[in-house]
């Protein structure tokens, strides 16, 4: 199938998110869709997927064209795409979500579903537990469940926004040959939108540059990253190093930690965090580096062990107490945790505020969220809710609501699914707060960043912590090792 999108235009308001965009994409190539936060990718996929129709601008396939009243019938139509957010319903199980929306038969067939979802996931290698639900998945595991979706509802087209960010290694490796297969073998056309260069180049046959709702660049891969760089911010954005620091007293002590929960028990963790240091936690996606976190946050209770905050036992002390003696905490799922979906910036900033009075004065919030908007360079308008920004501006919207004078800071993949300049500056910003003294701890699926931002680190596996590493004394490779659970 070939795929023609002719002068597409979307505007919100003043924002320009795609600005005519003309575009041929042809079967059985792999696509790598670029471009900084904010640039209109998301936008234009979504137009693609019948998720929401352009302003102007037509879409034909093999010279037809076509119009799209809902994803479902994009789908029909031989489209899908699997989101950025996750579009499934977590309360319900793995088997119920495969079904949901699919056939508007009263019975469910669950016999019949559960047997594609198996030859699906057995196909592509995937390892999905039918009876589990939602909640209880990783990101990668929605994903491959999603997918698996849309290849049995007949996708032609499969576009992927950022499928990589928050997903283990192995995950990816699955989900790439995945790709390559239906690429090649199948004919498919498939649309990467991505943020990390080395994976686009890796899969991709052609790159895509989108700034500011238009199509800037279009190359063939391989193609030097400098260059496709230089496309998506006009020049190469400055990476600012890490920073020696000198640590000062300890902040935070676990000793002898155990959490229980349902899926994975995380025990003997013994650790000391310093003011000013940062300290990076690696692992596949569900080892128990988050339960730690969750702990640290108030938001996970230990049964066993102790966590300490500036010597005081804090185990028992549940998140807001937590939050008011300064600990603070930037959760992974952005939509679903951080932030509330319909809720306006300046709605965000009053409700993140340490202490609340009866009546809200709104001049005076509104002034505030300004003043925020502008510091944390939020593209958006005080009114704005949380779901209309790009993934880029809620990350830096999370960042706005976090308190000064942190004692410290937990962070989930603080930079997951962020570009080159945007993911400098959330560096930048938790820098500086290590100069004042703030301890930093977080974990992220990205070895790189933990490698390249940390002072010291430690991997899980299956709920055990390794041995503490100093960041000097190690290479990615031991890391990677370690990961592997081959200590
Ligand atoms: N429903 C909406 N209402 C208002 N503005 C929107 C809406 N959807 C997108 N926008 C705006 O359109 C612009 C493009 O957003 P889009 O999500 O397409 O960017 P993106 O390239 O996918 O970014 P990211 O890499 O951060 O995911 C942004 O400025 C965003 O705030
Ligand atoms: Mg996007």
């Amino acid at each position: 199938m070939r795929i023609e999108l002719r002068d597409i235009r979307k505007y919100f308001g003043p924002v320009k998110a795609n600005d005519g965009i003309n575009l041929v994409l042809e079967g059985g190539r792999i696509y790598g869709l670029l471009g900084e936060n904010g640039a209109g990718k998301s936008t234009l996929m979504k137009i693609l997927s019948g998720y929401q129709p352009p302003d102007t601008g037509e879409i034909l396939f093999d010279d037809q064209i076509q119009h799209f009243s809902s994803p479902a019938d994009a789908l029909g139509k031989g489209i899908g795409m699997l989101y950025q957010d996750p579009l499934d319903v977590p309360a319900f199980s793995v088997n119920d979500n495969y079904l949901l929306g699919r056939d508007q038969r009263i019975v469910l067939d669950y016999k019949n579903a559960s047997h594609e979802l198996q030859e699906m996931t057995a196909r592509f290698g995937f390892e999905l537990d039918l009876q589990s639900r939602i909640e209880n998945l990783s990101l990668g595991e929605r994903q491959q469940l999603e997918l698996a979706r849309l290849l049995v509802g007949g996708a032609q087209v499969l576009i992927l926004d950022e499928p990589t960010t928050g997903i283990s290694a192995e995950q990816k490796e699955v989900l790439f040959g995945s790709m390559r297969k239906l690429a090649r073998e199948e004919g498919k056309t498939l649309i990467l939108v991505s943020h990390k260069l080395d994976e686009v180049q890796e899969l991709c046959d052609e790159a895509l540059v989108l700034q500011r709702g238009k199509l800037v660049g279009q190359t063939d891969i391989p193609c030097p990253n400098e260059k496709l760089v230089k496309m998506m911010f006009g020049q190469v954005p400055e990476r600012s190093a890490r920073p020696d620091f000198d640590l000062g007293e300890v902040v935070l002590e676990l000793i002898d930690l155990r959490v229980p929960t349902y899926r994975l028990t995380i025990k003997d963790i013994n650790l000391t965090i310093r003011q000013g240091e940062i300290f990076g936690f690696a692992g596949l996606e569900g080892s128990g580096q988050r339960l730690v976190l969750q702990a640290c946050a108030g938001l996970l209770q230990p049964d066993h062990g102790k966590i300490l905050l500036d010597g005081q036992d804090v185990s028992s002390w549940p998140y807001h107490r937590m939050q008011n003696a300064g600990v603070g905490y930037v959760a992974d799922g952005r939509l679903e945790e951080g932030l509330v979906a319909g809720l306006t910036i300046e709605e965000h900033v009053e409700l993140a505020k340490p202490k609340h009075s009866f009546f809200i004065n709104r001049k005076v919030l509104f002034a505030i969220t300004e003043t925020k908007i502008e510091q944390f360079q939020i593209v958006g308008r005080p009114d704005s809710t949380a779901d209309e920004l790009s993934g880029g501006n809620q990350q830096r919207l999370l960042f706005a609501l976090l308190r000064d004078n942190q004692k410290s800071i937990l962070l989930e993949n603080p930079t997951r699914g962020l570009d080159v300049r945007s993911s400098n500056w959330i560096w930048d910003q938790l820098n500086h707060r290590r100069e004042g003294g703030t301890a930093i701890l977080f974990m992220s699926s990205d070895l790189d960043e933990i490698f390249e931002r940390s002072d010291r680190i430690a991997v899980f596996s299956g709920g055990n912590m390794s041995r503490v590493l100093e960041t000097v004394n190690t290479s990615v490779e031991e890391i990677g090792h370690l990961i592997g659970g081959q200590a």
